[in-house]
């Protein structure tokens, strides 16, 4: 069983309910009358940008891009790959870019660049993990779901080579599971 290679439960599927509720309560605040596109980036945000997008009470659109920065470990590797870009042109439009964690920040750096390049209205990211300590290269965070320390997690939404991204919280991986000890 997968539970069986969680060393600690750091966000509980409640805590998780809860503090997606209030981010999006802060949305529907800032962008009052306004309409926005959500973009998902694939694949770690999935499950996040499922319970965002119906807790929020705006009109929005949803895209996905996805991007590779990990190659199946537990560290990045700087470079940033687009896998699948938008469907949707977001010139003009009010974006917010939903990720799963910040972690150097190499991945969000450079894709938000990349998108202001193509005109929108106005963009800004929503994480709903970050790891401050672990930053190379600075990222303007707009909406955080929590900060969390210098550990490798998974579950909702999040990997470990491309597995427990269908626990329903999120927890600390035992490092033997990654080959530490
Ligand atoms: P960054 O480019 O180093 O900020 O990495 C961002 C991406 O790395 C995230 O979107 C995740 O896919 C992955 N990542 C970073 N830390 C973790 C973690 O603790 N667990 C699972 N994936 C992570
Ligand atoms: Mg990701």
């Amino acid at each position: 069983m997968m539970e069986n290679d969680i060393q600690e439960v750091l966000f509980s599927e409640e805590q998780l309910k809860q503090r997606v509720q209030e981010i999006a309560r802060q949305i529907d605040e800032d962008y009052a009358g306004q309409e926005i596109m959500l973009i998902s980036v694939l694949r770690g945000s999935f499950v996040f940008m499922a319970d965002l997008c119906r807790a929020i009470h705006l009109n929005c659109m949803v895209d996905f891009m996805a991007v590779s920065s990990y190659k199946n470990g537990t560290t990045s590797s700087g470079q940033v790959q687009i896998t699948k870009d938008l469907t949707e042109d977001i010139t003009g439009r009010h974006i917010i870019v939903v990720e799963d964690i910040l972690d150097s920040g190499n991945t969000l750096h450079y894709l938000l660049n990349l998108l202001e390049h193509r005109n929108p209205a106005s963009i800004r990211l929503c994480t709903l993990l970050d790891k401050p300590s672990r930053r190379k290269v600075p990222v303007e965070v707009h909406y955080s779901g929590f900060t969390i320390p210098d550990a490798f997690v998974v579950g909702y939404g999040l990997d470990y080579a491309e597995r427990y991204r269908n626990l329903p919280y999120i927890g600390i991986l035992k490092p033997y599971v990654y080959g530490g000890q």
